[in-house]
C-alpha cells in the first residue's frame, strides 16, 4: 500500500515491555515501507535524533495504561513536546487485556488516550488514530502474573492485530473505531483516573520493598525510568515519584521486590477505621464554622485533607518500616505476609518471542 509518509517517530513509555514491543511491531512495518524510523523511550528521546527528517512525518506515542489514564511522566512530556509540529500523530496505548478460554478479552483504557489526544491537538497536531493493544497486565503489586502459555498466545495475539493497525495508519487512513467500542465505559470509570492520578499513584509508590534477597546489585536504582529508587540505610527506597511501571520489581535479578502487602492492609486500616472518621466529624465542624455548612466546600475541603494525612501517614508508615527492615525477623515478616513472595505469584515481562518454548 502506498504511504504518504517518509518518516515515523514512536515515543513509548513502557515498564515491563508491552508498549516497546507494540512499538517495535509499529517500526518494523514503516521499514518495510522504506520510511525513515526512530523510535525510543519517552526518558532516553534525544530530539536531535530526528533533525534529519524530511518530507512528511507521522509521530506515534504508545503507553502503558496506568490507573485509566496515561503515567505522569508520558504525560509531562507530551506536553513538553514541541518538535515536528502539524505532523500527523497517533496515540496508542497497552492495557490489561485477558484470555478466558479461546476469548480474548480487552482492558479498559479510561481516558489513557482521549486525553492525550486532546492535548496534541491543542498544540496543533493532527490526530489520525488512536489505538488499544490488550496484552497481559503487569500489575503485579494487584494480581499474580499471567501464566506463559497464555501470555504467549496473548501477544501473538495482539501483534497480528497491532501489525495491520500500523499498514493502515501508514496508509494515512484514519483509525479509532477500537479506540470508541469501549467509550461508556471509559466515561464511567474517568472519576477514578482522577483519584488515581491525585492520590492512588502516590500511595502505591510507597508500598515497595526489597527483601533479605537484595545484593545491593543496583540495577533497579540505575534502570529506573523516573529516577525513583535512591539507596537509604544501605537498601533501595522507593521515593513518591515512583509511577508503579513494575520495571524493577519484574527485572530485579533476586527476585528481591516485594509489595508489603501487610502494611499497606495496616495502614489502610488505621485510616479508615480510626483517622477518617475523626476527621470528617473535625472537618464538620470546621466547614459549619469557616463555609457556613456549604456542601461543595465540605467535599472539596474534606478531599483535600484526607489526601493529606494519606499521603503523610503512608510516608511516615513507609519510612518506618524502611528502618525496621534492617532487623532480620521485621523483614522476613514483611516478606512472608507478601503475596508477591509466593511461587504462585509470578512476574511479568513480555515473552521474548510469541512462542511457547522461549525462555
Ligand atoms: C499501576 C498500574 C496501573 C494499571 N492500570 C490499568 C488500567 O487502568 N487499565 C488497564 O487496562 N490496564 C492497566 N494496567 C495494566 C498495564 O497498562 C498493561 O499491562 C500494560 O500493557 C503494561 O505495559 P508495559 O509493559 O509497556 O509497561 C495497569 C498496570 C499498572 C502497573
Ligand atoms: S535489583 Fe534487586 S537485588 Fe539489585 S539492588 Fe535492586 S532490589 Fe536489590
Ligand atoms: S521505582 Fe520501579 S516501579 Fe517505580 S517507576 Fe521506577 S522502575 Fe517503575
Amino acid at each position: 500500500m502506498e504511504t504518504p509518509y517518509n518518516n515515523l517517530l514512536i515515543i513509548y513509555y513502557s515498564g515491563t515491555g508491552n508498549s516497546k514491543r507494540v512499538s517495535e511491531w509499529i517500526a518494523d512495518e514503516a521499514d518495510k515501507q522504506g520510511l525513515k524510523t526512530y523510535i525510543s523511550s519517552y526518558h532516553q528521546f534525544d530530539p536531535l535524533s530526528v533533525a534529519e527528517f524530511s518530507g512528511k512525518t507521522l509521530i506515534g506515542f504508545f503507553s502503558a495504561t496506568h490507573g485509566f489514564n496515561m503515567p505522569h511522566s508520558m504525560l509531562k512530556f507530551l506536553f513538553r513536546f514541541e518538535i515536528l509540529k502539524n505532523s500527523d500523530v497517533f496515540i496508542g496505548n497497552t492495557r490489561a487485556g485477558m484470555k478466558l478460554w479461546k476469548l480474548f478479552m480487552p482492558g479498559l483504557s479510561g481516558i489513557a488516550m482521549y486525553f492525550p489526544a486532546l492535548i496534541m491537538f491543542f498544540k496543533g497536531y493532527k490526530i489520525r488514530a488512536m489505538y488499544p493493544v490488550d496484552l497481559p497486565s503487569n500489575w503485579i503489586s494487584l494480581h499474580p502474573g499471567v501464566q506463559k502459555k497464555i501470555a504467549v498466545s496473548m501477544v501473538g495475539h495482539c501483534e497480528k492485530l497491532t501489525r495491520n493497525f500500523a499498514i493502515k495508519v501508514l496508509s494515512g487512513k484514519r483509525v479509532f473505531l477500537r479506540s470508541f467500542v469501549l467509550l461508556p465505559l471509559d466515561i464511567l470509570v474517568a472519576p477514578i483516573a482522577f483519584g488515581y492520578y491525585f492520590v492512588g499513584r502516590y500511595i502505591l509508590a510507597k508500598t515497595f520493598v526489597a527483601n533479605y534477597n537484595c545484593n545491593n546489585c543496583g540495577l533497579c536504582i540505575e534502570q529506573c525510568p523516573t529516577k525513583s529508587i535512591i539507596l537509604s540505610h544501605n537498601r533501595p527506597y522507593w521515593k513518591f515519584s515512583c509511577e508503579s511501571c513494575m520495571k524493577c520489581m519484574n527485572y530485579c535479578p533476586e527476585r528481591a521486590i516485594e509489595t508489603a502487602h501487610s502494611m499497606v492492609f495496616l495502614l489502610l486500616f488505621v485510616l479508615t477505621v480510626v483517622i477518617n472518621p475523626y476527621l470528617s466529624t473535625k472537618v464538620t465542624d470546621f466547614v459549619a464554622v469557616a463555609f457556613r455548612g456549604s456542601r461543595i466546600a465540605f467535599e472539596s475541603f474534606y478531599f483535600m485533607v484526607q489526601w493529606s494525612v494519606a499521603l503523610l501517614l503512608f510516608y511516615l508508615g513507609y519510612k518506618l518500616l524502611h528502618l525496621l527492615m534492617r532487623f532480620p525477623l521485621i523483614n522476613r515478616l514483611i516478606t512472608y505476609t507478601s503475596l508477591t513472595t509466593w511461587k504462585f505469584w509470578r512476574r511479568y515481562k513480555i515473552p521474548r518471542k510469541a512462542s511457547v518454548s522461549d525462555k
